[in-house]
């Protein structure tokens, strides 16, 4: 096959977020969490993490320069920004500060993340999500966030996720606060639904120039089985943690299951400029009475990769072109914010990487407007409740020693940035 070009000024970079790279994040709930016994699988902590707070960040960086990436998606740490309710840190700015001079020295565009999957301490213990406070306080965040930053981002995304961090965190139990109820789900999910919102309203009444977005996690949800009991939980997991979520940020209205009756919240109202998807892989349901925190529907697929602890779904490239194409109706540029995968021996990454490269490409032939693509991850980085065991970066880092070393299938996703293009 003939080589695949990308559109001129197509976005090449990697993902990170930031408890996971930075290390000394002891302020939020995540350490909290780790502190527990048997909540981190492999009994790890973040701990120094990456080292990037310490001055990791700008190695990295430049290793990603270096490998023909032009853009980078990087985390803020709030509970570093506001390590109390209403006091900012400058000098926490001032890092981040120097981080973005020089992603902008190193040519990387900068794709900034409000709030990756952390809370505050002080947020966390006001109720977090589920507390409606939350929603004016992550505003206000943002605003300082735009005034002290503004400058040098060029694009805002205010939350990653909102769905899973409402369904693993609040509908179950597996990441902080650990509620384990439905319904605590569904109210910390429209509340992160109308706090991104306030933060984009705000954001841009600061800025009307600034480009604010929302990603999403876009797993592909199918029915395992030809059966009408499948095919419904399959729908209705499919409408509860993507349809909904993207339904009430067009149309302002919060419908069933966000809300038991409908309700109108105006200001969500076409509240982005971009959408960022993040796509791991496809996933086959199954009815079971037994799972009502997952709306009774069991994932079932056979993993494609062995080795990897969490299941991440099904390798799926022609997944990411159908959930590309599903969104590129919004009418919004579409960006692919985190996709990889976590096999330390990097046997399949290499493999992986093109082929779902190859799906952006057709999702693009196909008119959708997609406008990067972000590898999850720049460096193996602490993955939350699973601890340090995945490993998904293009470099290897041993923990203890902080040394790093570029996988091979580094040096492949150099030569498709560097090209912009997929070559034969
Ligand atoms: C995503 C998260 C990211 C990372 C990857 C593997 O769902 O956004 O932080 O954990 O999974």
């Amino acid at each position: 096959m003939s080589s695949r070009a990308f559109p001129p000024d197509f976005l090449w970079g990697t993902s990170t977020s930031a408890h996971q790279v930075e290390g000394g994040n002891d302020n939020n709930d995540w350490s909290e969490w780790e502190e527990i016994p048997g909540r981190i699988h492999d009994g790890t902590r973040a701990g120094r993490a990456c080292a990037w707070w310490e001055g990791m960040a700008e190695e990295d960086l430049a290793v990603a320069a270096r490998l023909g990436q032009n853009a980078h998606r990087l985390g803020l740490e709030w509970s570093r920004l506001e390590p109390e309710e209403g006091r900012f840190d400058d000098a926490a700015f001032a890092r981040y500060a120097r981080i973005l001079d020089r992603m902008r020295e190193l040519g990387l565009r900068a794709m900034v993340t409000l709030n990756h999957c952390t809370l505050p301490r002080w947020v966390a213990h006001a109720g977090g999500w589920e507390c409606s406070a939350a929603v004016t306080w992550f505003a206000r965040f943002a605003r300082k966030c735009l005034e002290a930053l503004g400058t040098r981002v060029q694009l805002w995304v205010t939350l990653n996720e909102p769905a899973a961090v409402a369904g693993a965190g609040y509908a179950m139990d597996e990441w902080p606060p650990g509620r384990g109820n439905l319904f605590a789900g569904l109210r910390a999910l429209s509340t992160m639904l109308r706090a991104h919102a306030a933060a984009y309203r705000t954001m841009k009444d600061i800025d009307p120039r600034c480009t604010v977005g929302i990603v999403v996690n876009a797993p592909l949800l199918e029915a395992d089985r030809a059966q009408a009991a499948d095919r419904i939980v399959a729908r209705l997991q499919d409408w509860s943690f993507m349809g909904a979520v993207i339904y009430a940020l067009e149309t302002g209205l919060l419908l069933p299951p966000l809300r038991a009756v409908p309700k109108r919240v105006p200001f969500l109202r076409r509240s982005f400029d971009f959408l960022g998807l993040n796509y791991y892989g496809r996933y086959a349901v199954r009815f079971d009475a037994r799972e009502q925190h997952r709306l009774f529907g069991r994932h079932v697929q056979s993993p494609t990769v062995r080795g990897a602890v969490v299941d991440w779904g099904q390798v799926s490239p022609s997944g990411l072109t159908r959930q590309l194409l599903r969104y590129a109706r919004l009418r919004v540029p579409l960006y692919v914010t985190e996709n990889g995968i976590a096999n330390g021996a990097d046997t399949v990454r290499n493999g992986f990487v093109r082929d779902h490269v190859a799906a952006v490409h057709e999702a693009i032939q196909q008119g959708a407007d997609v406008r990067g693509y972000f590898h999850w991850s720049l460096v193996d980085n602490f993955e939350w409740s699973e601890g340090w065991a995945p490993r998904f970066g293009l470099l290897s880092l041993d923990v203890a020693t902080q040394k790093r070393e570029l996988r091979p299938s580094a040096d492949a996703y150099a030569a498709i940035c560097r090209a912009n293009a997929l070559g034969p």
